[in-house]
């Protein structure tokens, strides 16, 4: 028995508590257009306060596909875009918050030409973006110390997890994982590089947020680190749930019409059968630890040779070879064996979320 999606989506409530008034919003500049819609910089008044977000606006139409469009098409257009804002502002708006997805702060639904949904502002935007920032700091200090060490880590990680041990004595006394984490990270965000933790730390909050949603029945299919922000304090938020659906009840999805799929993301059994799972999503999620530990500098698969991987049927072949994306250089060996589990070709033998924080956590804070 499955529900088709898109139908659920038309019984889920799009709650105006959040509806805010066009006057209360400015708009400032654009961060980036993305497959589903515009993100622009924006200032929300709250109280007499301004605070910094990000609006998400209907994904323009190309001005050279505007000009072979009648009007009629166009406004057709504009409403198959909006439905799509829509669809994502529906399942925001049905979650809980949660510390690591992005926050829903308001949306505009009922004025067709100011409609968007407004979320909390990421300082460092994309994670991707950032760790090809620090990318060649890290690489310029490695150096210096004469490379990674002899167990694959990064700068000065022997302190570092020392210094972990401490804080996590502290944090099992507090018992407050995620204040005392974030305020520990913090105090070393300026530092312009990054260590072993701070990359197992952004994996252990990812795979927080995913258990999160898959608990709450959204499979968000677009996992990937791009949709992953950065805040200043380093912690980060899951967004762009432009793909997401909710579950249907077997918890799985099925691809209802031909849409773009990020496959160098997607778990196999989802490329053939365009059924999604919560077993797709870590899979999905075991490519983004493979980004986050080779600095998101290229895509999946595209560096090796034998793969052609361009075409979901390439991959598919690479795959079915039993042959998998090559361990990063830096990334520890607890954490290189979990990643290869997450790709298991059978679906439930793949860890769970909770599994996965469960070894990141302990190769944070108990490895020496
Ligand atoms: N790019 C996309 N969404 C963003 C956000 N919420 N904050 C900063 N940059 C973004």
């Amino acid at each position: 028995y499955e529900t088709p999606l898109q139908e659920q989506l038309e019984y889920l409530p799009c709650d105006e508590i959040f509806e805010i008034e066009s006057s209360s919003l400015k708009l400032l500049k654009i961060l980036g257009g993305g497959h589903f819609g515009d993100v622009h910089y924006g200032l929300l008044s709250i109280n007499g306060q301004q605070l910094p977000v990000a609006v998400k606006t209907p994904k323009s139409i190309s001005s050279e596909r505007i000009r072979r469009m009648n009007v009629i098409e166009q406004e057709e257009e504009q409403t198959r875009q909006r439905k799509i804002l829509r669809d994502e502002l529906k399942i925001m708006s049905y979650l809980p918050t949660n510390l690591n997805v992005v926050k829903l702060l308001g949306a505009i639904t009922t004025s067709k030409d100011d409609f968007c949904v407004v979320v909390e502002y990421c300082e460092y935007g994309g994670i991707d973006g950032f760790l090809r920032s620090v990318h060649k700091n890290n690489k310029f200090i490695n150096e210096m110390l004469s490379k990674v060490d002899s167990e694959g880590y990064l700068v000065n990680q022997k302190s570092q997890i020392k210094e972990n041990q401490q804080a996590g004595l502290q944090i099992s006394f507090i018992g407050q994982e995620n204040s005392s984490w974030s305020a520990h990270f913090a105090t070393r965000r300026e530092k312009g590089f990054v260590t072993t933790s701070d990359l197992l730390w952004f994996a252990l909050q990812i795979a927080r947020a995913m258990a999160f949603l898959t608990e709450n029945k959204v499979l968000h299919r677009d996992v990937a680190l791009r949709n992953v922000l950065l805040k200043s304090d380093f912690t980060i938020r899951v967004a762009d749930f432009g793909l997401s659906r909710r579950a249907a009840d077997d918890g799985q999805y099925v691809q209802q019409r031909n849409i773009a799929i990020p496959f160098r993301y997607v778990a196999p059994e989802s490329l053939r059968s365009g059924r999604f799972s919560v077993q797709s999503e870590i899979w999905s999620f075991g490519v983004v630890l493979w980004e986050l530990f080779t600095f998101a500098l290229h895509q999946p698969y595209i560096d090796i040779e034998e793969c052609e991987s361009s075409t979901i049927d390439g991959i598919l072949i690479y795959l079915d070879s039993g042959k998998r994306l090559p361990t990063p250089d830096c990334m520890p060996k607890s954490i290189a064996s979990m990643m290869s589990m997450l790709w298991c070709e059978d679906p439930v033998r793949r860890p769970t979320f909770k599994c996965s924080q469960k070894t990141l956590r302990e190769e944070l804070f108990l490895s020496n």
